[in-house]
């Protein structure tokens, strides 16, 4: 893992922003991946010890794919308990999976290919086809259903964010911020960016144990600031709706997404 920052770097830290949940600030992107690499394994160990196995949920997107190959280099992740765990994918873009923007087809590549974790614990979601969405949500039910009751829900989301407010595939003002009965769901129309997609809906990430915001660099700034002020409701920004039930959410943020240009 990187060295922890400098007295210089600690000094130039900006104000935290007061956003929802517990915010780690670090001082450049390479220790928020290190603070949230961190915590995912420690909070892999305890579901193991307390339940057998370690629920985890990965995006897309740039922001993780370092960490995502952190995990497979660096020493210091060897204690991950990749058989014991089960991989989900937060969102898809109805692409195979050897387009270059399948989600899955990044993180296999990283992760799946280079990791000891069963191939029958990988959890794609098959964005291509039909019924993809229902797929996957019987696909969840029947495989944490296998837990105590309580304990059927995901251990683990990491999550990141777009310039304008977007997680998951849940996109400003579009369809999919409005399923509340569903694990999974198509996204598609107007507001979505293309491709289609296929994403976990509110109710299934805000039961997760843990969710993890991973949001770095200048260009997310001025949302992080919105948020932070409390201006736009969830249709607008979709990341104010990720409110957990009874768990935790903590955002990792670099010195640049956290520095309003104003500060
Ligand atoms: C995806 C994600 C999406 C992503 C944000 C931020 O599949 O793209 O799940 O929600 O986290 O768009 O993306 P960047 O990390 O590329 O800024």
């Amino acid at each position: 893992m990187s060295e922890g920052g400098s007295y210089e770097l600690m000094d130039e830290l900006p104000p935290v922003p007061r956003l929802p949940g517990h915010v780690v600030l670090s001082a450049d992107a390479d220790e928020a991946i290190d603070a949230v690499g961190i915590d995912l394994v420690n909070q892999a160990k305890a579901c193991v010890r307390g339940f057998g196995d370690f629920h985890l949920a990965l995006s897309g997107g740039s922001t993780p794919m370092p960490l995502y190959e952190r995990m497979m280099i660096d020493p210091a992740y060897r204690d991950m308990p990749w058989r014991r765990t089960h991989l989900w994918i937060v969102d898809e873009r109805c692409v195979p999976f050897e387009h270059e923007k399948s989600n899955f087809g990044q993180i296999r590549e990283i992760l799946c290919d280079h990791s000891d974790i069963p191939p029958s614990q990988v959890h794609a979601i098959h964005a291509y086809e039909d019924d993809a969405d229902i797929r996957y949500e019987a696909e969840l039910r029947e495989v944490l259903g296998w837990r105590e009751k309580g304990h059927d829900r995901l251990d683990f989301v990491l999550l990141g964010m777009g310039d304008d407010g977007h997680t998951a595939s849940l996109f400003p003002h579009s369809p999919a911020l409005d399923v509340l009965d569903r694990f999974a769901c198509f996204n598609r129309g107007p507001a979505v960016t293309p491709p289609d997609r296929v994403t976990m809906t509110y109710p299934l990430l805000n039961s997760a144990r843990f969710i993890a915001a991973l949001v770095v660099g200048r260009k997310k700034a001025e949302m992080i600031h919105r948020i932070a002020e409390g201006l736009g409701d969830a249709r607008e920004i979709p990341i104010r709706g990720i409110e957990p039930i009874g768990g935790e959410l903590r955002w990792y943020l670099d010195s640049a997404s956290a520095r309003w240009p104003g500060l």
